[in-house]
């Protein structure tokens, strides 16, 4: 099943409430909240206390993704606050595995994201041990960007990794996703979109999230 998670981060922040409500009534799956410590990337954004202001909008899942050093600091406020997932990256953790284990001992499911950069072979020993695998399609930091190409024999290669050890593992992919690219990494092996601007930067946000599962899910001509 195709899940699709709006990226808050370009929504309209004096109308959360009512940007939550409108993806959900695209019919979201899920919604990303994308957490930025100015350290791992450029950009500052959000912390605990807009993940339970996000509580309390919506029953969705929310997917939380920590872009910030030392991650482990953070694992149970966000929890506290409401996250259903917590998705680090492997650049950050250093004791990766215990930090999954901490995720999960907190109570909620836990990912492990990979940068561009970062080879998807380095992941092998920690698949059987999370929910959810995202592979960066941009650099992180900023929403906006272009989809960078190079993801799709990554994100290939994360299917293929995760199919032959723990297949229940989502597959996600984060950056640029919009009309154009959706239909390519689904066919890549991704069954979870993440996807800001092209969500949130249009003028109607329910059609834009039917709008991206229908790209994704066409029939190549
Ligand atoms: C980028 C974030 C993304 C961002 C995606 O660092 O992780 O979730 O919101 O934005 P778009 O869809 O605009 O590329
Ligand atoms: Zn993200």
């Amino acid at each position: 099943m195709l899940l699709i998670a709006p990226s808050i981060l370009a929504s309209d922040f004096t109308a959360l409430g009512k940007q939550i409500a409108s993806a959900e009534q695209g019919g979201a799956d899920w919604i990303h909240i994308d957490v930025m410590d100015g350290h791992f990337v450029p950009n500052i954004t959000f912390g605990p206390p807009l993940v339970k202001a996000a509580r309390r909008c919506t029953k969705l899942p929310l997917d939380v993704h920590l872009m910030i050093e030392k991650p482990e600091r953070y694992i149970d406020a966000f929890v506290e606050s409401g996250a259903d997932h917590l998705t680090v990256h492997y650049e950050t953790c250093p004791h990766l595995h215990r930090t999954i284990q901490h995720i999960h001992s907190a109570g909620a499911k836990a990912g492990v994201c990979v940068n561009p950069g970062t080879a998807v072979s380095l992941l092998q020993d920690i698949l059987a041990d999370v929910e959810l695998v995202l592979v960066m399609s941009v650099n992180p930091g900023f929403g906006g960007q272009t989809f960078i190409p190079h993801t799709l024999p990554r994100l290939k290669q994360a299917a293929s990794l995760i199919k032959a050890t723990k297949p229940t593992v989502h597959l996600q992919v984060d950056g640029g996703i919009d009309r154009d690219t959706s239909r390519a990494v689904v066919n890549a092996g991704a069954d979870v979109l993440v996807a800001g601007s092209f969500i949130f930067g249009s003028q109607d946000i329910p059609g834009a999230v039917r709008a991206l599962r229908a790209s994704a899910l066409s029939v190549e001509a």
